[in-house]
């Protein structure tokens, strides 16, 4: 064990490169892990082996990895005390994703919700990766023996595939993998999109409107909560007939650390403009300090470089220890020392 873990509880969690940091991300997820790093040991990864399962660019690829890991530095991630490095960087997740692949089941990967979304009306040509982007998520975890992974309501499913995994790993060839938990928080953990409260925000959404990123410009975030679309009548309410309202109350309520109903009186008689007004203001001072630390962060990359380097190193230490199991328990064979070994300068 690593001297700095210290006892303390490992998490995992990871976070894709493609496509900025939005609201959704930011509340059901980076923030926690800000939190959760001060009692726990977080592993936290850029996924950008993720990332190839939808069309991507490569010349913008590394930048996107450089830019998530600023922004998660802005949040507060503190590299000191967790573990922050490029899924990339380090060969065992592919590695290990291969080993779990042959253990999954065409039957119970199809099941997955997000590859029902992201295949339909793709047919026979959605792509290979699409379906089996759960395994390698699997892996990701399994190789920290994590206990504990933070993530935001859409990621459940996923975490029971990863814990089937781990157990069927673990019937067939003895006691290698912790089996994780997930750890959704309960505020903020299904934020909607603001064009469309029956859809997620989603950083795969075309629509600029429909998602608050954490970069946005002051105005730009209040004239997309002005358009923000509402419900009809024009009490401020939460409420199964009031789906807009209640998202936006939601994330009132976390921004501002208050309940709903503490809104719901605060705003009782003032109609939709009024709240909107007054929930840019929060949402702009709660993101303010992320935004001006992010760019400061940024422009620094060679800064940023060495966090993912010195991040890579050790999260590849951790991650030999629970493959040389793997090799051993699965006959094939012993892992070399040599492997995870700088290629020597040619002399
Ligand atoms: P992704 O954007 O898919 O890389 O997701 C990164 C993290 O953000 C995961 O833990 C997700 O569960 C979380 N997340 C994504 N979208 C939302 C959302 N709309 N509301 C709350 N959490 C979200
Ligand atoms: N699939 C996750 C998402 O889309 C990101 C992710 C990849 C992840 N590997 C992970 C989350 C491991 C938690 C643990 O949000």
């Amino acid at each position: 064990m690593d001297r700095a873990e210290d006892g303390r509880t490992r998490l995992f969690s990871g976070i894709q490169p493609t496509g900025e940091i939005h609201l959704g991300n930011y509340l059901g997820a980076v923030r926690r892990w800000v939190e959760l790093q001060r009692d726990h040991f977080g592993i936290f990864s850029v996924v950008d082996l993720h990332a190839l399962t939808l069309p991507w660019d490569p010349a913008r690829l590394r930048d996107q990895v450089v830019d998530t890991t600023a922004l998660l530095l802005a949040a507060g991630i503190d590299p000191e005390r967790s573990v922050l490095f490029a899924q990339s960087e380090v060969p065992a997740h592919a590695e290990l994703t291969w080993v779990l692949t042959c253990l999954a089941r065409m039957g119970e990967l199809r099941r997955m919700i997000q590859f029902k979304e992201k295949s339909r009306g793709a047919g026979e040509s959605v792509g290979a990766g699409v379906l089996t982007y759960p395994v390698l998520q699997a892996a990701d975890v399994l190789l920290y023996r994590a206990a504990g992974v933070p993530v935001g309501e859409d990621q459940r499913q996923h975490i029971e595939l990863m814990r089937d995994l781990a157990e069927r790993f673990n019937a067939s060839f003895g006691p290698v993998f912790v089996v994780p938990e997930a750890w959704v928080g309960e505020a903020g953990a299904r934020i909607m999109a603001l064009d469309d409260p029956t859809e997620k925000m989603s950083k795969s959404s075309p629509r600029p409107g429909s998602k608050i990123l954490v970069t946005d410009p002051p105005d730009v975030l209040a004239r997309k909560i002005r358009s923000a679309v509402t419900d009809s009548g024009r009490d401020v309410r939460a409420g199964a007939d009031k789906p807009a309202l209640t998202n936006l109350l939601t994330i009132y309520s976390v921004v501002e650390g208050v309940t709903v109903t503490e809104l719901e009186r605060r705003f009782a008689g003032r109609g939709y403009s009024d709240f909107k007004a007054a929930l840019a203001e929060a949402v702009i001072e709660f993101l303010r300090p992320v935004r001006e630390r992010y760019e400061v962060l940024v422009a620094d990359r060679a800064r940023i470089e060495d966090v993912l380097a010195a991040g890579a190193r050790r999260a590849a230490a951790m991650a030999e220890e629970t493959m040389v199991d793997v090799w051993a328990a699965t006959g094939l064979g012993r892992r070399r020392p040599a492997y995870v070994a700088p290629v020597p300068e040619l002399g």
